[in-house]
């Protein structure tokens, strides 16, 4: 290239470099304003980015009537959906099917085979059956324990899985690199990930969605001194804050009200929402997924780096939408998924031996847990801080 010809590509550059550097997403915008005007209590949405719900697939066929024969009667082995008619029963399995079993199974493995040996249906041979039964078991607890969260729209396989074995968005432990450089700890800043939106944030949201982190960091008095969280802490929070908008496809101010972070009167009912859906979370990961450990197979994707299965947070569901699937109820056609089956009484929910078992969540603070299943006395202990979880999910302290 010539200097003549140079010039105009220079010249080009330069103009667009504010562009570049301001940041500012051209395009157009949605602006909902939520509290007085002047307060910043607004949702701006840009249009080129906002993503589609999806619409789920339709029920088999719909149900008529739920009485008639019990499945327990044809299926004696039946541990969760024992008490449903039998007909409900092989329709739940049909919709299990579509919302589980990816397209592209292989031959053998299509259809009910995914779970099932087709010479003994009852058979667990398939870890694919022993991890659906778990499931089914967590997404009746949802839909029962966490109305508080999911409301009376609660979820299905499908809120997660949307036709693949393996829902889009989970996370695991991340194996532990050394972070300590002759510059000190960077106590996982300055590692951009897409959970904290390419930010220079702590990149460990996650480590907040199993085990009880906490997430308040403002002192609650007026001594500073009286909280003992520091700046530290609070990048850590403001990571997860990062993450949870994301998720959700919104802003900071869909919960909050900023003339106060952490003042509940001022917040938006979604900020409880969204705490209990924390709870939820923490729950979801400790007693139905992390005890899975051991029955998921190795070296097929199923588990992460370290060796622990896959889990949920937030976008696993929500992906994207400030209601999954935008708020459509897929229950009025599966009614089995919000009841709680023979199971839970006499069984009360699964050993949370493996609870924390995977354990001391590894932060970037260097608590690092190894992942590895905990000895029956320390799983009755554990068993306590379960408790200690449900009962701080009945309200928020402060
Ligand atoms: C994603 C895994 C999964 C898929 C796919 C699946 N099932 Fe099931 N199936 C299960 C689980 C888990 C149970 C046990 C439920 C319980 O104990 O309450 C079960 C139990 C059964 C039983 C009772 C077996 C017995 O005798 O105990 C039958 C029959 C059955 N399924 C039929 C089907 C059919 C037909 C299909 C395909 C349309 C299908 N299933 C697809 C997971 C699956
Ligand atoms: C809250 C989200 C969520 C819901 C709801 C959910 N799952 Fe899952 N499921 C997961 C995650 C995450 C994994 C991946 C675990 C892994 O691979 O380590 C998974 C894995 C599975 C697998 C193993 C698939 C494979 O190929 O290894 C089966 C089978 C399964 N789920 C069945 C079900 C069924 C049946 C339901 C509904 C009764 C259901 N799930 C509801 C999150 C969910
Ligand atoms: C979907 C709702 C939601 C969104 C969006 C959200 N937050 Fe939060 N935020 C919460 C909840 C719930 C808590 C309290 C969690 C707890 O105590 O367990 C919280 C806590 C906080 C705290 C700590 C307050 C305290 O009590 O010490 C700060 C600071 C904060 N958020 C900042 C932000 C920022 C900045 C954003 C945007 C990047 C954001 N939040 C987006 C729900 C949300
Ligand atoms: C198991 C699936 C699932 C997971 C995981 C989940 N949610 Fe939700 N969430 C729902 C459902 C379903 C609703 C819709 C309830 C309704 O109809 O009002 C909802 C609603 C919400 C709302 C209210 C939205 C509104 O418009 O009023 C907030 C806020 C929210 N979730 C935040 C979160 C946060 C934060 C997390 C992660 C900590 C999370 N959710 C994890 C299923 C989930």
């Amino acid at each position: 290239m010539n200097r003549q010809a140079r010039r105009p590509v220079a010249i080009a550059i330069l103009l667009a470099l504010p562009l570049l550097l301001a940041g500012c997403e051209l395009g157009p915008k949605e602006t909902t304003q939520y509290g007085p005007r002047g307060t910043g209590m607004e949702q701006v949405v840009n249009l080129n980015i906002k993503q589609d719900p999806g619409i789920p697939p339709p029920s088999a066929y719909q149900l008529e009537t739920r009485e008639g024969q019990r499945a327990r009667e044809i299926y004696p082995e039946l541990k969760v959906l024992g008490d449903i008619s039998v007909e409900e029963f092989g329709l739940l399995m049909a919709n299990i099917t579509t919302w589980v079993v990816p397209a592209d199974a292989p031959a053998a493995e299509q259809g009910c085979n995914y779970c099932h040996n087709p010479d003994n249906m009852a058979s667990y041979e398939k870890y694919t059956k022993t991890v659906a039964l778990s499931m089914l078991k967590m997404t009746q607890n949802i839909n029962l324990n966490w109305q508080q969260h999911v409301k009376q729209t609660g979820v299905t396989c499908y809120t997660c899985h949307r036709g693949k074995a393996i829902p889009e968005y989970s996370w695991s432990f991340e194996p532990d690199e050394d972070q300590t450089t002759i510059l000190g700890n960077k106590q996982g800043q300055n590692t951009p990930v897409q959970a904290v939106g390419w930010s220079s944030l702590p990149n460990d949201p996650n480590s907040y969605f199993l085990g009880d982190r906490e997430i308040k960091v403002a002192g609650r008095t007026l001594h500073p001194g009286a909280t003992t969280n520091g700046i530290k802490d609070a990048e850590h929070t403001f990571g997860l804050m990062m993450q949870i908008s994301g998720a959700l496809g919104v802003n900071c101010t869909f919960c909050h009200n900023t003339q106060g972070f952490q003042n509940w009167d001022v917040s938006r009912t979604q900020k409880m929402s969204a705490w209990h859906g924390v709870r939820m979370v923490r729950e979801a990961n400790a007693d139905y997924i992390q005890p899975l450990m051991a029955t998921f197979p190795v070296n097929m994707g199923r588990l992460g780096p370290m060796g622990d299965p896959l889990k949920v947070n937030c976008q696993t569901c929500h992906q994207a939408q400030s209601k999954p699937l935008g708020g459509v109820s897929m229950l009025a056609d599966n009614p089995a998924l919000a009841e709680l089956g023979a199971w839970a009484t006499v069984a009360p929910a699964q050993t949370p031996s493996a609870v924390i078992a995977g354990g001391t969540v590894r932060t970037t603070d260097g608590v690092v847990g190894a992942v590895a299943v905990v000895p029956a006395a320390t799983a009755a202990l554990l068993a306590d801080k379960v408790q200690a979880i449900r009962a701080a999910a009945a309200t928020p302290a402060g």
